[in-house]
């Protein structure tokens, strides 16, 4: 049998993330805990909670998980484990640890995909040196995956959204549009070297770009995953109170996945993304429309956005060439805190 686990999903990846506005609205209910070692709190919208053990060492504590984006499940576990673990790298950290999260409908599909979504996830985790020691299983209905992952790192080298200063440049280490090259796939409009491309992009670790900003002392950074590029800049914005500018027409894109946008394959979640952060962004008047759309594309296993300081630009887009990420993108730059938090532009 030929299993597609596509077929089961309607939303996929971090596009099946709850929309940031209701997320805000939920997470006024919660308390934050108060302890003088935590770190990173969910106060700045961060990729990871950070704890101080001692002087010399803090926890990274992270979880993603999610429907599947593709129909190869051993693709997906890998696709999983590497977008759940890249929230360790946004933060600076080692990752170490994890813990298997997975739904699984027993009755609907082979055991022989849970165990390949497993396998994918655990080569995947070890690829990026992360020893899996247990995990929980849940039958549900679509089938969801991703890690509960720990990380080290040490408390004064830690890479944060309130990191970004006025005169750096925004880097983005992956071209975007995994969210409309999925869409396509499902609606049997994408190219199958395009399809090829972007689960390429999402199992690529970033831990390549992570060890270029730590060599360069990196202080802002952010994964650019379920809320889009101009979603988690705007997080990255408010956090820093800083204003970002954004040159959209900078930014590497997918294969055809601009041309799709004019076939009208634009998934439902960019209009949340885009309505939740619309009225902090100014749009040029000028904004191509589907460059407009590729800034709120939400992506799987996206790329890091990180705050490179003006001297160190040049080396670190050269070593991030020489680590094999040739579509690396100096996208924008960092101002003092404007009108709007995002400017977006051609
Ligand atoms: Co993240
Ligand atoms: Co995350
Ligand atoms: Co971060």
């Amino acid at each position: 049998m030929k299993i597609d686990l596509l077929q089961m999903v309607e939303y996929g990846g971090c596009s099946a993330k709850i929309s940031p506005k209701q997320l805000e609205e939920i997470l006024k209910y919660l308390p934050l805990p108060a302890d003088p070692n935590i770190l990173v709190d969910i106060d700045t919208h961060d990729d990871a909670g950070v704890y101080r053990v001692n002087d010399e060492l803090a926890l990274v504590l992270t979880t993603d998980f999610f429907p599947p984006v593709c129909s190869d499940p051993y693709e997906f576990g890998q696709i999983a484990a590497a977008n759940s673990i890249s929230d360790v790298y946004a933060m600076g950290g080692d990752p170490v640890l994890a813990l298997n999260i997975i739904m699984f409908p027993a009755a609907k599909l082979p055991m022989e995909a849970y165990a390949e979504i497993l396998k994918g996830g655990f080569d995947k985790a070890t690829e990026a040196g992360v020893r899996i020691i247990g995990g929980h299983t849940i039958d549900d209905f679509p089938p969801k995956y991703g890690l509960a992952v720990v990380g080290y790192i040490h408390p004064q080298k830690i890479i944060t959204n309130a990191g970004a200063k006025p005169g750096d440049s925004l880097i983005l280490t992956k071209p975007l549009g995994t969210g409309i090259i999925m869409a396509g796939q499902r609606l049997g409009m994408a190219i199958d070297a395009d399809i090829a491309e972007a689960k390429k992009l999402m199992k690529l670790l970033n831990k390549t770009g992570a060890d270029v900003m730590k060599k360069y002392n990196v202080k802002g950074a952010t994964d650019v995953t379920g809320f889009g590029l101009a979603g988690h800049a705007l997080k990255m914005a408010k956090a820093s109170k800083v204003s970002l500018r954004i040159n959209m027409k900078k930014v590497s894109l997918i294969g055809n996945s601009y041309i799709l946008i004019d076939e009208g394959c634009i998934p439902g979640a960019s209009f949340r993304n885009l309505e939740f952060a619309e009225k902090d962004i100014y749009f040029a008047a000028d904004l191509d429309y589907n460059l407009k759309m590729m800034a709120f594309d939400a992506q799987t296993s996206g790329g890091l956005l990180f705050c490179a300081p003006p001297d160190k630009v040049d080396k670190i887009m050269a070593d991030l060439q020489d680590a094999g990420l040739l579509n690396a993108k100096v996208i924008g730059y960092v101002t003092e805190y404007e009108e709007k938090l995002i400017y977006l532009s051609n």
